[in-house]
């Protein structure tokens, strides 16, 4: 059995997982044995046998409540699914997040998790709830179970996160995978190189920059993608987050027109080395052209997303198991 050391699994088991930077190296390295497990079909089908798990999502959702969802029942828990709280909650009659936690809490269910529409918005819930949370995505700030699905898909391919240069490409200022990943790389994986590329419009926010910069990781800036694809073993790309763009559309339609030259086709892969991987954490929209998803570096159908699956049953075992 993988058992995690250190202060930070101790606290998955009582509070959960709220933020990236929660996590030591330890306990992510728990985390990645773990999935290994998972994915070779070595894991006890009752593990949490009796257990509950509820699915709060606040925003849509199809790979995060989906995963987390098949994860819980491969592992023998029962599911209570809210796949719109705004629609099918009280949270449509006004009810907050501190109440509607508060109650569900004390139902007593294994763990409660939770996308919600605002950056940060979790912080507390832990402790509202009594029982350990999960963050499946706050708004624009994190998500951080798509960053450690990110960075073992990444282990996978290179065998370590060490000496490689990482491209996060696209609407870095609204989306919350890059944040996720930049304070994970940042944290705990020293030597590598990311190359933040973005329109002008939609930069990497100031706080993830900074820190970068406290870590002392080298980043670099820049609004064209054919700047770093000869240098670049990840390219990672993501969509406009066009839902967070409300009553901004003239901005909206500027950054979809930026967006274009960032968009990954034929032309980028002759580019792009031939040992690298393109990620995504999708949905995708158009800034992968469909002809990309049949060359070998893109792993984002075939080895990202299934890994989700993979690190949500390490997280639910780990959290919630008795061996642990
Ligand atoms: N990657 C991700 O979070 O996808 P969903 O929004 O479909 O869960």
């Amino acid at each position: 059995m993988n058992k995690p050391n250190g202060i930070t699994s101790s606290y998955l088991r009582t509070h959960g997982l709220i933020k990236a930077q929660q996590l030591d190296r330890p306990t992510i390295e728990a985390i990645f044995a773990t999935a290994n497990r998972m994915q070779t079909g070595n894991y006890d089908s009752q593990a949490l046998r009796g257990r509950v798990v509820i699915t709060l999502f606040y925003e849509r959702s199809t790979r995060t409540r989906v995963s987390f969802e098949m994860a819980a029942h491969k592992l023998g828990a029962n599911v209570i699914s809210i796949p719109d709280a705004p629609t099918f909650s009280s949270v449509g009659k006004g009810e907050t997040l501190r109440d509607t936690l508060m109650v569900i809490g004390g139902y007593g269910p294994a763990t409660i998790i939770i996308r919600y529409d605002k950056k940060g918005g979790l912080e507390e819930a832990p402790k509202f709830a009594g029982v350990p949370i999960i963050n499946a995505g706050d708004g624009t700030g994190q998500h951080p179970t798509q960053a450690l699905l990110d960075l073992y898909t990444i282990v996978e391919r290179f065998g370590k996160i060490e000496g490689l240069h990482i491209a996060m490409v696209g609407d870095l200022a609204n989306g919350r995978t890059v944040r996720s990943n930049c304070y994970l790389l940042a944290k705990h994986f020293p030597h590598n190189t990311i190359h933040l590329v973005s329109p002008a419009q939609t930069r990497m926010g100031e706080d993830v920059k900074r820190y970068l910069k406290k870590h002392q990781v080298v980043f670099h800036e820049s609004e064209a993608l054919d700047d770093v694809l000869s240098a670049a073993d990840v390219v990672y790309q993501t969509r406009v987050q066009a839902e967070r763009f409300k009553d901004r559309a003239t901005l909206l339609e500027e950054v979809k027109r930026a967006s274009k030259k960032l968009v990954i086709d034929q032309k980028t892969l002759a580019l792009m080395k031939k040992e690298a991987i393109i990620l995504h954490p999708l949905p995708r929209v158009d800034e992968i052209d469909l002809a990309v998803d049949a060359d070998p570096r893109a792993w984002y159908f075939k080895k990202q997303t299934p890994n989700g699956l993979f690190i949500r049953m390490a997280l639910l075992e780990m959290i919630l198991g008795a061996n642990h």
